[in-house]
């Protein structure tokens, strides 16, 4: 499905919507370049499963955990750094137990998960408004209706 996001907060909003279906073992792959979205939209997840501590751009962290209230932790990943399927496999992520929002869709992620939602954010223009394009992949997806209207 398409979305046309015009503003910030708006990413913040459909990060909640988002966030609402959303569970334990989930995989989120945000693509999109440099300053499209892809942390604000994160930020906008952790606001809507109640994550603790600020979520920024984990760039000098290859990923940071926030507890939530209630749910799964959220984990949020730079694979901007990671340059291979073996790092991220260092990082010891508890995938299972946790939701898993992975910045900058990398080519090697798709050979190691069977089941993501790629989340491409599109800026092809100079204003602020942003395409977005959700696609779900594997069974998890399979039929999966999403319903980002107010
Ligand atoms: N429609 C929009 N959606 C998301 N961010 C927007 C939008 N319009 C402007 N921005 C701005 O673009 C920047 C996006 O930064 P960020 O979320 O860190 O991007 P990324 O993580 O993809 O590099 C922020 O400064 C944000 O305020
Ligand atoms: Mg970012």
């Amino acid at each position: 499905m398409n979305l046309s996001i015009e503003t910030p907060e708006l990413m913040e909003t459909f990060g909640k919507k988002l966030a609402s279906q959303l569970a334990a073992g989930d995989l989120v792959l945000l693509s999109g370049e440099l300053g499209a979205g892809k942390t604000t939209l994160t930020r906008g997840i952790g606001a809507g499963l109640g994550a603790t501590g600020t979520v920024q751009s984990p760039t000098f962290v290859l990923a940071r955990t926030h507890r939530t209230t209630s749910g799964p932790n959220l984990v949020h990943v730079d694979a901007y750094r990671l340059t291979s399927a073996v790092e991220l496999d260092d990082l010891d992520i508890d995938f299972a137990n946790s939701i898993v929002i992975i910045e900058w869709a990398r080519d090697y992620l798709d050979e190691l998960f069977e089941n993501w939602l790629l989340v491409s954010i599109d800026r092809s223009n100079e204003q602020d408004i942003r395409e977005i394009e959700i696609h779900g992949h594997g069974k998890r997806w399979e039929g999966a209706q999403f319903d980002f209207g107010d």
